[in-house]
């Protein structure tokens, strides 16, 4: 192993903002600390970041120079990379090459992948299996680990033996409904995913049985009571937060099917939450309705690498990669909804 820096280069936040307005690069930042790492920490060596939309959002939730130790906080979920040093309890070795997500408490406390090294627990993390390029696997981390949740919350799985056998999913070419589309296909259910005509090859490559242009057939939930009244879907899984898919559902989903949504929405999901609990002469829509935020895990993530080595998940769509320096653009790139997969940072080797 090449002897460490003494600093690296990191992104970091100086006020709560969109990415154009509070960050700065850095390119004297100190490396984590304490070094050598202690008990199971690892120090990592970042190869690629992956963004996601909810570190956006973080960037105007948690200020900076609140707390001691948030006095300068990197933005980042997701990474790959090789573990460069390693404390007196892992178990890992160095140079092997990981994956993983950040968890709340380390991004709160200013400590995201948009770094040269992360320091992070051991059981944070899942080893890149076989055959995972690293910008991949870098990509899998918020979306695998979300999808992964939210498909235990069809209660058991889509299995075709309890006579499930078709689900919707809106937002079918992101970084989230990529992963939908591949999970829920493996389970042998038919899947209707709702895209832009020119997403439409890349989201039935993922597996999809039917896609469904949702500007072409807008508004959407008319077209899906003409066209999918009769066989309705036992799951919706909502990643645009269309408020007015799951209040007109009774017409296309099942009265035992459940409608799972993963983007909130203006209301923070507050109104279809209320309409789900109203009797119908209220207003009320008489379809289960979930929301659920990820809390990222080491375990989590080794399921997710699991259904990579099962098959289940065959492809991990890259929309795009940015070096470091040019970060921002891929912020933007994020911000305009319109990436097909994973925006990718580059980092190291
Ligand atoms: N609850 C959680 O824990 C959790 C975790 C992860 C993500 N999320 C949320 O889930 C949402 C999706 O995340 P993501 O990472 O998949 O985002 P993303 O990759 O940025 O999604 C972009 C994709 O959405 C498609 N799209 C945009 N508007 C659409 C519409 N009206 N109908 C159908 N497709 C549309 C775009 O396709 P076109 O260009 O063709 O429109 C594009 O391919 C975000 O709101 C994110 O915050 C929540």
């Amino acid at each position: 192993m090449d002897p460490l820096p003494k600093t690296m280069k990191a992104w970091v936040s100086d006020r709560l903002g969109t990415p154009r307005t509070c960050l700065t690069l850095h390119t004297d930042h100190p490396l984590p600390s304490p070094l050598p790492p202690t008990s199971t920490n690892l120090l990592i060596r970042i190869s690629y970041a992956a963004l996601n939309p909810a570190d956006v959002a973080l960037l105007s939730i948690f200020p900076p120079g609140l707390l001691p130790f948030r006095r300068t906080p990197i933005p980042g979920l997701d990474f790959s990379g090789t573990v460069v040093a390693a404390g007196p309890d892992a178990t890992f070795s160095l140079g092997t090459k990981v994956c993983g997500t950040l968890s709340v408490r380390l991004v709160a406390t200013g400590h995201g992948s948009l770094a040269e090294y992360v320091l992070v627990p051991e059981g944070l993390v899942a080893k890149v299996p076989e055959g995972l390029g690293m910008r991949e696997a870098a990509g899998l981390g918020v979306v695998g680990q979300t999808a992964t949740v939210a498909m235990k919350a069809t209660d058991g799985g889509l299995s075709t033996e309890k006579g499930r056998r078709k689900v919707l999913v809106n937002g079918a070419s992101g970084g989230l409904g990529s992963m939908f589309v591949q999970l829920a296909k493996a389970e042998g259910v038919r899947v209707v995913g709702v895209c832009s005509e020119r997403n439409a090859e890349l989201v039935k490559g993922l597996g999809a049985d039917e896609t469904i242009d949702y500007q072409k057939h807008a508004p959407l939930p008319a077209y899906l009571a003409q066209t999918h009244g009769e066989e309705q879907f036992d799951f919706i899984f909502d990643c645009v937060g269309d408020f007015e898919l799951y209040r007109d559902s009774p017409a296309y989903l099942k009265p035992n099917g459940k409608f799972i949504c993963l983007s909130l929405g203006s209301s923070n999901g507050v109104v279809p939450l209320l309409k789900s609990f109203l009797p119908t002469f209220l207003g009320g829509t008489p379809r289960k309705f979930t929301t659920l935020n990820l809390s990222p895990s080491g375990d989590l993530m080794r399921e997710v690498v699991r259904s990579y080595e099962e098959g289940k998940i065959k492809s991990i769509p890259i929309d795009s990669e940015y070096s470091m320096e040019d970060v921002l653009d891929a912020y933007d790139r994020v911000i305009s909804k319109r990436s097909r997969g994973k925006v990718i940072i580059r980092i190291g080797e």
